[in-house]
């Protein structure tokens, strides 16, 4: 495995690579790798000739008090995972060389990036789909592939590759998921073992959600769902609040406020739930 830290030279190799036929599939994650991500690189060399990881704790994603200075690293450990699966390119550049002096220019997606996560957020989304897109003008790859915990990161992506005639393929991985179902993220680290033994609650809630929803006998409506779901996590002593429970058309994003009419209809049941300062997202997609 080679490491690269020059977007210049992950550019040329990557030209080259394209120019030989290869395809390339790309992973881009903010490190501290976990079995999430593994299942993402795994994938993407399953199907592709050549392997691109991209290690980049990205601070234009990170608003005022979030936790950028903190966020979890271990290069040394993520190198090694990288190189036990098969990774065969290693991008991991600095600050300077991705936001140089002067850099202005910034990838606004519109009004899908302000549901959600970024009514949370705000500006979040920005950084992500510039991040991103850089990554794929530097990498250039055939599929780009994504996991479904950060539902809307991915809708946002895809939107952002459609309305830009971005020339990759974006693939979504499903959650990875604890035995107790927590969905794998590098912030549960932050948890303390009573959070940590509480989290698992999350999945339970959106586990209620889906078979509601799924049962076409059930005649009760999405605000029951919610408040259902509302009453379960927080009968969890260490949950401090819930920024959001929400039902949303999986593609658009747009709020379904109602099971009525939605036969076909991918209904995304996010939440986002806050244990002290961790603050934890997760979703399920459901089928009426
Ligand atoms: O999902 C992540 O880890 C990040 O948001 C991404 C896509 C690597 C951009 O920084």
């Amino acid at each position: 495995m080679k490491i690269i830290t020059l977007p210049s030279e992950a550019q040329r190799l990557s030209s080259a690579l394209r120019n030989t036929g290869k395809i390339i599939g790309f992973v881009p994650t903010m490190g501290f790798l976990h079995e999430g991500h593994l299942s993402l690189i795994k994938k993407t060399r399953a199907i592709c000739d050549v392997l691109f990881v991209s290690i980049y704790v990205n601070p234009t994603q990170f608003g005022k008090g979030e936790d950028y200075e903190k966020y979890p690293r271990d290069i040394n450990r993520d190198i090694l995972l990288c190189r036990q699966n098969g990774v065969d390119y290693l991008f991991t550049p600095d600050n300077k060389s991705i936001y140089p002096e002067g850099f202005s220019t910034y990838v606004d997606a519109g009004s899908i990036t302000e549901v959600l996560e970024g009514r949370f957020r705000p500006g979040h989304f920005r950084g992500v789909a510039t991040i991103v897109l850089k990554l794929f003008n530097i990498i250039q790859p055939h599929v780009a592939v994504f996991g479904q915990k950060d539902a809307q990161q991915a809708a946002i992506i895809r939107k952002m590759v459609r309305d830009l005639n971005v020339n990759t393929k974006i693939l979504v991985r499903p959650t990875v998921r604890e035995k107790d179902g927590l969905a794998m993220s590098s912030r549960n680290i932050y948890l303390n073992p009573r959070q940590r033994l509480d989290a698992g609650i999350l999945y339970k809630a959106l586990k209620y959600a889906e078979n509601r929803i799924s049962d076409k006998n059930f005649k009760k409506d999405l605000n029951y769902i919610k408040s259902r779901m509302e009453k379960l996590i927080k009968s969890k002593t260490t949950v401090s609040s819930i920024d959001y429970i929400s039902f949303n058309n999986n593609n658009t994003l747009e709020e379904i406020k109602t099971l009525k009419n939605l036969s076909g209809v991918k209904i995304l049941v996010s939440l986002a739930v806050r244990f002290g300062k961790v603050r934890l997202i997760d979703n399920i997609v459901v089928k009426r």
